[in-house]
């Protein structure tokens, strides 16, 4: 069991905001959910990157591996453009899908806005992590989690 305080990874994926073109809103949009709900403390560990599907995989395996975060969300490059690879990404990392959460995320958003059909969300289990695509739009963010949320310390504990 994990005795120190929770990581967790908090990985933006966009082209425009790793190079600065604009501010990055959906990793502290994240951030401030989690501040939120959470009850215990935990450490975050925020990156922005491009959407380069190899840095995507090697920035996935170093933030759960390495650094042991039991969660790590994305938010960005899940839609159906050449550049974005997000879900891509997370399959090829993932030792098993949890193909759940990218269900019920598109399902609220639907109920919202038609082009949630778009979103190609996944997620998945690499050894005891959890990684959750969300979209890349900071109000989308905050409707998904509001949906999956009460699963994730559910699943967290249940990988233990
Ligand atoms: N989900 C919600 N709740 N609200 C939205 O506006 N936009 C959709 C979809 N999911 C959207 C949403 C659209 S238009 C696309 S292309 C994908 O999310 C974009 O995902 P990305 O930003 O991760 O590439």
């Amino acid at each position: 069991s994990r005795s120190d305080a929770a990581k967790i990874g908090i990985v933006t994926v966009s082209d425009r905001a790793s190079r600065g073109e604009y501010e990055d809103l959906g990793g502290p949009a994240i951030a401030s959910y989690l501040n939120e709900v959470l009850t215990s403390a935990f450490e975050e560990i925020a990156c922005v990157i491009p959407d380069d599907r190899r840095l995507i995989e090697e920035t996935l395996r170093e933030l759960c591996v390495k650094e042991g975060c039991c969660l790590v969300v994305t938010t960005g490059g899940t839609g159906p453009s050449a550049r974005d690879v997000t879900p891509e990404a997370t399959e090829a990392v993932c030792d098993r899908l949890m193909p759940g959460f990218g269900e019920l995320m598109r399902k609220v958003s639907l109920e919202k806005v038609p082009t949630a059909i778009l979103s190609r969300q996944t997620a998945g289990l690499l050894g005891n992590s959890l990684i959750v695509n969300l979209p890349g739009k900071p109000k989308a963010i905050a409707e998904c989690l509001d949906a999956v949320f009460p699963a994730i310390p559910y699943c967290i504990d249940l990988m233990d």
